[in-house]
This record gives C-alpha cells, sequence and structure tokens, in this order.
C-alpha cells in the first residue's frame, strides 16, 4: 500500500485492512505433535462459540480457509463466531496411532484440543459453545476429537469421514493410511464401534457431543459403508437405536436424506454424491445452535 492511500484511509478513520487468517505461533501445552494453529477472528466479533474447522489430506489451514467451497469464512463473517483452522505436518491427519487414539495421548488430537484449550481463554469462547467440523482426513479427525475430547467438544457435524478409531494402524505407525477400512470392510457390531470409543477415554461418564455424520453414496475414496458404522458407532455411545427413528428424504436437498436417531445423532445420507460431501453451511450451523 502507498503511504499516501494508507494516510487517506487513516484519515477517514477506518483503516479497513479487514480480519484476516492468522498463526498462533505457541498455543501452549505439552503434546508431542505440533501442527498449526491458525485462526480467523472476524471484524465484528458477534457470538461466543468457537467453530475448529479440520482440513482434508494435502491441504493445510490456509488452503482450507481459502476453498471457496469450504464456507465456514463466510459463516464467521455472517454469524460473528470465531473460527480455528489446525493445520497438520503430515498428509493426512494422524487418526491411527495410540497417541492420537488416546485421551491426552500427545498426538493430533491433544494437539487440537490444546488449540480449544487456548482459544477458550484467548477469545473469551463458553465452553459450551465448542463446535468441530471437517472434511475427509478432517473428518476422520472430527470422529477421534469427539472420541477423545468428549469433554471440550458440544457438537460435531463431520463430511465424508470413518468411525473412530477405524483407521487404527496395527503397527502403530501415525498418520497411516488404512484400506481395510476405506474400502469399507472394517466392519463391527455397534456395541464394538462404541467399545472403541469408550476406550478412548477410559472411565469418562460426562456429556458426549452431538453427531451430525454427512456421507456420499458413491464415494470412491472412503467407501459408503463408513456411514452406517459410524452411525453405529456413535448410536451405541448414546445408547440409542441405530434404526433412525425417522428419514426424511430430500432433506436439507434433494437427494440427501436425513436420518434421525433422537436428539444427538443425525446422519445426512447423499445420493449420488461422492467424495466429499460439501460442507452445507446452514444444516451444520443449525446442527451447532448457531
Ligand atoms: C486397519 O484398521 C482395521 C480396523 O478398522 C484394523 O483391524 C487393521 O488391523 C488395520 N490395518 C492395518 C494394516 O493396520
Ligand atoms: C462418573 O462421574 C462421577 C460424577 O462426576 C464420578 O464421581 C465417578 O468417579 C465417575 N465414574 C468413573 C468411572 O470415572
Amino acid at each position: 500500500m502507498h503511504t499516501s492511500t494508507f494516510a487517506t484511509a487513516l484519515a477517514f478513520g477506518s483503516v479497513a485492512l479487514g480480519a484476516q487468517l492468522t498463526q498462533v505461533p505457541n498455543y501452549g501445552g505439552n503434546a508431542r505433535a505440533r501442527p498449526g494453529m491458525w485462526v480467523y477472528v472476524p471484524d465484528q466479533v458477534k457470538s461466543d462459540a468457537l467453530v475448529v474447522a479440520i482440513h482434508s489430506c494435502q491441504s493445510s489451514a490456509q488452503a482450507y480457509f481459502q476453498n471457496s467451497k469450504i464456507p465456514w469464512k463466510q459463516g464467521s463473517d455472517r454469524k460473528g463466531y470465531v473460527t480455528v483452522w489446525p493445520s497438520s505436518t503430515t498428509q493426512c491427519w494422524d487418526v491411527s496411532s495410540k497417541s492420537s487414539l488416546s485421551h491426552d495421548g500427545g498426538g493430533d488430537s491433544n494437539a487440537i484440543a490444546n488449540m480449544i484449550k487456548y482459544a477458550i481463554t484467548q477469545y473469551k469462547i463458553d465452553p459450551a459453545k465448542v463446535f468441530v467440523t471437517g472434511g475427509s482426513s478432517g473428518a476422520m479427525m472430527s470422529n477421534v476429537l469427539a472420541a477423545t475430547y468428549p469433554d471440550l467438544i458440544t457438537a460435531v457435524s463431520l463430511y465424508s469421514g470413518v468411525p473412530a478409531g477405524c483407521f487404527v494402524s496395527s503397527s502403530g505407525q501415525s498418520a497411516a493410511w488404512n484400506s481395510t477400512c476405506s474400502g469399507g470392510q472394517s466392519r463391527a457390531s455397534a456395541q464394538q464401534w462404541g467399545d472403541v470409543v469408550r476406550a478412548m477415554y477410559p472411565g469418562y461418564n460426562g456429556t458426549r457431543p452431538r453427531m451430525q455424520i454427512w456421507h456420499g453414496s458413491v464415494d470412491t475414496t472412503l467407501a459408503p459403508q463408513n456411514y452406517q458404522e459410524t452411525i453405529k458407532q456413535w448410536t451405541n455411545v448414546f445408547g440409542v437405536s441405530e434404526t433412525p427413528t425417522s428419514s426424511k428424504p430430500n432433506t436439507p436437498e434433494m437427494n440427501y436424506r436425513t436420518d434421525d436417531f433422537g436428539p444427538n445423532v443425525e446422519g445426512i445420507w447423499a445420493q449420488g454424491v461422492g467424495h466429499s460431501v460439501p460442507s452445507h453451511l446452514d444444516a451444520s450451523e443449525a446442527w451447532f445452535g448457531l
């Protein structure tokens, strides 16, 4: 910017630099994993809610933030809530190692939990309004966070993931791909999937995040079966039937079906949609109560 332009802007009393995605160099905590933390504080903060938006594989906080199909910046500008954008140091999030699949295990999930704690203090967030969303690898991480940090997260809206613990690596490798799970061959009973979640934070008996689960029927990256497996998992955790109490066709749009499983679990099956289902800002915000 030319000095004269800057001076003119000052003279008009409004240097409209505008809110920007900004890195938080040190968000604290003792997790060994150190993914980057980026935050977007809108020009007009009108809400004490926080949305954590978690990117997919081969992406980053900046790329996800700038992706026109990822609408959370718009949501933040419109409704005035703060968004946090974690940025992985590996191609995909680590949703396979024991450390990331355990409460306070020191892995990526632990680091994102530390970002949430930092944000609650720094941006005066209401701890009862902490929301998590993500697509693909970010959706897998959303499930892992719901399982490992139920004490921190209020609700989740995830797009095209797999159940928490489905990408486990038998050798303990971090950020490993698991083709059994991605191919839809990791199948278990609701009880078994629920046990996987409960084992990630043994003894925890507090409230759990409400789960909204989106998946496309022709997903060739993370097989559609992962929808059913994820539904089994969270309905079991909430102690409700894996049979929907209602199924609404063409909701929230044509060819999408919304399956209700009581107040805490909602599934949205996108007929004819591949990988990954685009974020639906209005429906996710509604699930979050924003
Ligand atoms: C992939 O995940 C499944 C559980 O979904 C697990 O049983 C299997 O051992 C994993 N595969 C590898 C190679 O780690
Ligand atoms: C469950 O919660 C209660 C009350 O918060 C606590 O006293 C109890 O120790 C918890 N149970 C387990 C197994 O942690």
